[in-house]
C-alpha cells in the first residue's frame, strides 16, 4: 500500500538527488512522504521495463521525481514514437496518452487517471467535423493534438502549439488550398491566423486554464512589477498574446528564459511551470498568476504508483480509428517545431 512505504534510509539515499530540484516548492516534511513513493515508483519502473512521460504541467514532484522524459506535447509524442520500453506510463491528460497508443499500438499505454481529460478535447465531436468538411469541402483540416483520437482521425494532419503555424502552411500547400480548418481551439487558431497569410477557418474551443487570463492582469502586473518580462502560451486569447513579450508552447516558454532580459519573469500559463523550472533559473523570480489545470492535477504519485503496480489504466483505441489517426500524427511529426 503507497500509504504504508516509509522514509527509510534507502528512500532518502535512493532520492537524495532529487531533492535539491524540489526543495523550493516542497515543504520538507511533505517531501519525506513522497519519497518514499517516488523510490518505489522508480523501482517498479525498472522491474517493468516502462517509461513515465511527464508534461511540463505536472506538479514537482512528478516532473523531477519520476519523469524519464519531460516535455510539451510535441516532445512528448516524439518521446514516445522513439521508445522501446514496454510499458508507457502517461502523467498527463489522456489525448497525449492517446497520442502515444497511435504511435504504439504494440505498447502497453496507461494513464493513472483517467478521467484526466481536457476541456478543448471535449469540445468538438466526430459529427461536428464532418459537417465542417461537408460545408468546406476540399479545405484541409488541421487538429490540434488536444482532441480525441476520434477526431484525429477525421483530419489532416495534426498540430501542437510548437508547429501550429507551420502545420497550417504545409496543409495550406500540400492541399493547394488558401484555406485551412482548424480545431478545435479559438483562441490558438487566431494567434495562428495572425502570423500566416493562410484563412483560418476556427471553431469555438477554448482552454479553461488559458481563456482566465486577460490583458487588464498582465498590465496590472507590468505595472506592479516594471520590467517583468511576459511570456505566454498561444491558448492564451490574442489580446494577451499580444501583451506578451514571448508566445510559445510550454517547452518554448522554457527555452526562452535562457533569453530573458529581466530578472523578474511571469508565465501566462498553468501553475506547475514556473515550479518546475525555478532549480534552473535560482536567478529568475517568478511571478506566479497561478491558474491550476484541474485535469492535469488528476495526476499524483498515489496514483501513477497503482498505475505502474495494477497496470493500469490501459489506453485502448478501435484499430481503425488508431490507422487514421497515425496518417495525421505521423505528418505532423515530419513538419518541425515554430519555437
Ligand atoms: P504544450 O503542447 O505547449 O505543452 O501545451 C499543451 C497544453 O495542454 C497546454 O495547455
Ligand atoms: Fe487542456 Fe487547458 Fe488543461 Fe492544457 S491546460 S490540458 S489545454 S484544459
Amino acid at each position: 500500500m503507497p500509504g504504508t512505504l516509509a522514509y527509510t534510509p534507502q528512500v532518502a539515499e535512493a532520492t537524495e538527488h532529487i531533492w535539491p530540484k524540489v526543495e523550493g516548492s516542497i515543504p520538507r516534511f511533505e517531501w519525506e512522504m513522497k519519497a518514499p513513493l517516488i523510490a518505489e515508483i522508480n523501482r517498479l519502473k525498472r522491474e517493468r521495463n516502462a517509461v513515465i512521460l511527464g508534461h511540463n504541467y505536472q506538479v514537482p514532484e512528478i516532473f523531477h521525481g519520476v519523469a524519464d522524459f519531460k516535455g510539451d506535447s510535441l516532445g512528448l509524442a516524439r518521446a514516445a514514437r522513439d521508445t522501446d520500453a514496454d510499458v508507457i506510463v502517461f502523467c498527463g491528460v489522456h489525448f497525449m496518452a492517446e497520442t502515444a497508443k497511435i504511435l504504439n499500438p504494440g505498447r502497453t499505454v496507461l494513464i493513472p487517471d483517467p478521467d484526466a481529460g481536457c476541456s478543448l478535447s471535449e469540445s468538438i465531436t466526430v459529427e461536428d467535423v464532418r459537417l465542417l468538411k461537408q460545408r468546406h469541402p476540399g479545405v484541409p483540416v488541421v487538429t490540434y493534438v488536444n482532441t480525441p483520437a476520434s477526431i484525429k482521425a477525421e483530419s489532416d494532419i495534426c498540430c501542437t502549439s510548437a508547429n501550429a503555424v507551420r502545420v497550417v502552411e504545409a496543409a495550406a500547400a500540400d492541399a493547394g488550398s488558401d484555406r485551412v480548418i482548424f480545431l478545435p481551439d479559438e483562441y490558438l487558431a487566431r494567434n495562428v491566423a495572425a502570423e500566416t497569410d493562410v484563412r483560418v477557418i476556427a471553431w469555438h474551443g477554448r482552454c479553461v486554464v488559458h481563456e482566465q487570463f486577460t490583458v487588464d492582469q498582465i498590465r496590472a502586473y507590468r505595472e506592479q512589477y516594471p520590467g517583468i518580462e511576459v511570456i505566454a502560451h498561444p491558448e492564451c486569447s490574442p489580446e494577451v498574446c499580444e501583451e506578451a513579450d514571448f508566445v510559445g508552447s510550454t517547452t518554448g516558454m522554457i527555452g526562452y528564459l535562457d533569453d530573458a532580459r529581466s530578472n523578474r519573469v511571469i508565465m501566462v500559463t498553468e501553475c506547475s511551470m514556473s515550479d518546475n523550472v525555478q532549480e534552473a533559473h535560482p536567478d529568475l523570480e517568478f511571478v506566479k498568476p497561478c491558474t491550476l489545470c484541474p485535469h492535469m492535477k488528476k495526476i499524483t504519485l498515489e496514483n501513477t504508483l497503482a498505475s505502474l503496480q495494477d497496470l493500469r489504466y490501459e489506453i485502448e483505441i478501435p484499430e481503425n480509428v488508431r490507422a487514421r489517426a497515425l496518417a495525421a500524427v505521423e505528418r505532423m511529426l515530419e513538419v518541425g517545431r515554430d519555437d
